[in-house]
């Protein structure tokens, strides 16, 4: 099977960290013009590449904030006038924002907005911000990177990470419902966990050996996964491959 993303014209954001890196890579190596999106602009220089890819794709910088509604308008209206189009949009932004696990009366406003922010309000800024030039064009291809936590108890004991994850596969399957007629695709992967990010690792290294043990042994494939496990999933659902597949989540996780 041969994926291609010729002369496409990519978002991804979170593409500073593991996962939306590798996808920004994975796409430009197959010929796509990729706007790698992230709020840590300093760090963002590191996740592109001056000079074209192999495949002839190309992977420019975004210094962005995908919760401030206006920035992300003005985002893809540059990326629009630039390029004529916005191809596929993949939001994998947000994660646990630097936060652990406490219990729930200990958890601020902030605490619980901050992540929701980033994870939930700010796919409903992109897709927003998307969905014109997308229409317009009669195509477009939405993929949203949620989590297994999102799908049953999450690992990071964060409420509000498990109820935004949960709450970006529910939006996930109302906007395919509401974009398919204008030919846009929505779905989501779930990764389960990988030591991508400070944030994971952390998590990680909070473990003792009998917990890090248990959590290796949960995976049926006994191997920890990679971002290139999850960026393998996006490139099939922003391909052509998956033309009549929508509102759906695919556990990437290496266990049934
Ligand atoms: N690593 C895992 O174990 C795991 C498991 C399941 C799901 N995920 C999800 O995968 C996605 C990517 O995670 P990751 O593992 O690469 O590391 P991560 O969660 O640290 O990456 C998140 C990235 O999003 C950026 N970001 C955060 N808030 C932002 C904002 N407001 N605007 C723009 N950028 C912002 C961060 O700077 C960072 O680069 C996240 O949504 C995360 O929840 C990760």
């Amino acid at each position: 099977m041969e994926i291609g993303f010729k002369d496409k014209t990519v978002l991804v954001t979170g593409a500073v960290r593991g996962i939306g890196r590798t996808i920004a890579h994975a796409l430009a190596e197959r010929g796509a013009r990729v706007f790698a999106a992230d709020i840590l602009s300093d760090e963002l220089h590191a996740a592109t590449k001056a000079e074209p890819f192999k495949g002839g794709g190309i992977i420019s910088a975004l210094p962005l904030d995908v919760t401030d509604s206006g920035a992300v308008d003005a985002a893809l209206a540059k990326i629009v006038a630039e390029t004529g189009s916005i191809d596929i949009l993949v939001h994998a932004a947000g994660g646990v924002r630097g936060l652990a696990a406490q219990p729930i009366e200990d958890v601020s406003d902030a605490d619980w907005q901050v992540i929701f922010q980033a994870n939930v309000t700010g796919a409903f800024n992109l897709v927003r911000a998307a969905t014109p030039a997308m229409k317009q064009a009669g195509k477009g291809r939405v993929v949203i990177i949620s989590s297994r936590a999102g799908l049953g108890v999450s690992l990071t004991g964060i409420q509000s990470y498990a109820m935004s994850k949960a709450g970006q596969i529910g939006l996930v399957r109302q906007l395919a419902h509401e974009l398919g007629p204008f030919g846009i695709t929505v779905n989501s992967v779930a990764p389960g966990f990988m030591r991508t990010s400070p944030d994971y690792e952390r998590q990680w290294q909070s473990y003792d050996e009998a917990k890090q043990k248990a959590v290796m042994d949960r995976i049926a494939m006994r191997r920890p996964g990679r971002p290139e496990d999850i960026a393998h999933a996006v490139l099939f659902f922003a391909s052509d491959f998956a033309d009549w597949i929508t509102g759906q989540t695919l556990a990437v996780t290496g266990s049934p």
